[in-house]
């Protein structure tokens, strides 16, 4: 598959980069800048520019041609302007692009609770709320969605191993398993126009993927 991956640079986003091109897959790297794109050209992928604070026609002609569009992309900065330019009105714009590219399939990495975002301190709300207005956005568009809504991320190494479902207690999982699912996610058609939440437990990834509920 022809896949393009929104925040490639970042630290979920170069493990799911790593994985797509193992699994065979042709990867676009969204990267802010060229010069990002290093990391991405040595894992097997091609680097595009992307961003999702730019103009989104630029968007629509990056996805064309792309089956699959995964944004995995977040504010560099934790202040509401900066994340709701990026983690809301950008994940939108970028959607949208998507629709228009004739792109069929589109992975969303949220946050666990955006979709009950009335927690945490100021800031931790800004961005649950930011992420609850782009999930909702891509629900109801024409697109094939699945949205992973990952508890507290961690850099710790891989398990292959989850506990993924509809709502699940607070928890925290590495990002290296979240990339795993995303991927897998690609080849497991119950994963189709639904939203888990995700943490670490201990079912292997492809089983949690198809029997969750
Ligand atoms: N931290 C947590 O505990 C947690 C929990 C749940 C969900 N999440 C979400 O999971 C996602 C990945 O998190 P992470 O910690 O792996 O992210 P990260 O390392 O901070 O990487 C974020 C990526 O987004 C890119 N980005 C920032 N602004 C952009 C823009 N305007 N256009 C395009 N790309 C842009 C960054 O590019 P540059 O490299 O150029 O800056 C980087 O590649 C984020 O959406 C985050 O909100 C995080």
């Amino acid at each position: 598959m022809q896949v393009t991956v929104l925040g490639s640079s970042g630290r979920t986003g170069i493990h799911l980069v790593r994985l797509l091109c193992r699994h065979g897959h042709r990867v676009r790297a969204g990267v802010r800048s060229r010069g990002r794109g290093t990391e991405v050209v040595r894992l097997g992928a091609e680097p595009v520019v992307a961003d999702l604070a730019s103009d989104p026609a630029v968007l629509v002609d990056t996805f064309l041609g792309s089956d699959v569009v995964i944004n995995v992309a977040g504010a560099a900065d934790p202040d509401p302007a900066a994340v709701n330019m990026v983690d809301r009105d950008g994940a939108i714009a970028a959607v949208h692009a998507a629709e228009r590219a004739g792109v069929a399939r589109y992975l969303q990495l949220s946050a666990q609770f955006a979709d009950s975002p009335d927690q945490g301190d100021r800031l931790v709300r800004s961005i649950l709320l930011a992420k609850q207005v782009s999930d909702d956005a891509l629900r109801k568009s024409s697109l094939i969605w699945t949205i992973i809504r990952p508890g507290t991320l961690t850099d710790e190494h891989p398990t292959g191993r989850v506990k993924l479902s509809g709502h699940l207690e607070p928890g925290r999982v590495s990002r290296s398993d979240v990339a795993a699912v995303l991927v897998a996610a690609l080849d497991e058609p119950l994963t189709e126009n639904r939203g888990f939440d995700v943490i670490s437990g201990d079912v292997p990834i492809p089983t949690a993927l198809a029997t969750a509920g």
